[in-house]
């Protein structure tokens, strides 16, 4: 069985902060930590929907988590704004790291899937943007099943859907919970910890494997020719 990868997206393929660009000019300074809000936002309310079993897709929650940054910050940004925003998140830059380890990966026989909460067709925009579609044999969306990562029948889901065996799965994520939610389902797994401040959960489940860049992964027996 060859080994499967489940690329998580936004924070490990692709850079939600780097939206900040696009708030310098409603917000000035506080671009970063506004952007930092409105990801943080965003997590807890797909979490919040997840448990209280209230599906909104990830667009809704995205635009919902906006909002309430604006009012957090103080921002009037009108709805035409607001709705360039959210064109800027199916638009945002790769991390440099991931196009070249992707296409090695690929070339080495490694069956590469996303794996994400974002909404399928808002997963395909971005990786087009960022060249990496070609890489990326299908796109197993949460919308598929109503719920939101760490919830696992989203990684049950993502077996069924692409005939993976957990033994050899592995998730490759920057979020922690994303790691931990998959290690509890019995998969092998990557933290990506690009940043080195960055503190894993105390929890049962600890990452397999920490790396702080994706080619880090070609250095692994399991994802070598
Ligand atoms: C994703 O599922 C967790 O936001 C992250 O792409």
């Amino acid at each position: 069985m060859p080994t499967t990868l489940a690329l998580d997206i936004y924070g490990t393929l692709i850079d939600p902060l780097a939206v900040k660009t696009a708030l310098i000019d409603h917000v000035g300074d506080e671009a970063g930590a506004f952007a930092e809000t409105w990801r943080s936002k965003q997590l807890e309310y797909s979490f919040r929907r997840g448990l209280m079993g209230a599906w909104r897709n990830f667009s809704d929650v995205t635009r919902a988590a906006l909002d309430f940054t604006c009012e957090m910050f103080g921002a009037t940004i009108s709805a035409n704004d607001k709705n360039t925003l959210m064109g800027h998140y199916r638009e945002l830059d790769a991390f440099p790291d991931v196009s070249p380890a992707l296409t090695a990966l690929q070339q080495n026989g490694v069956a590469l899937h996303a794996l994400s909460n974002g909404v399928a067709d808002d997963i395909s925009a971005l990786l087009a943007h960022a060249g990496l579609n070609d890489r990326i044999a299908s796109i197993v969306s949460v919308d598929e099943v109503q719920t939101y990562k760490p919830d696992p029948r989203f990684y049950a889901h993502f077996l069924k859907r692409t005939e993976a065996k957990a033994a050899t799965t592995w998730l490759v994520s920057a979020n922690p919970f994303d790691v931990i939610g998959a290690a509890a389902c019995g998969w092998r797994t990557v933290w990506v910890k690009r940043n080195p401040n960055m503190v894993f959960d105390p929890w049962e489940q600890a990452p397999t494997v920490t790396v702080s860049a994706l080619t880090d992964l070609l250095a692994l027996p399991d994802f070598k020719k």
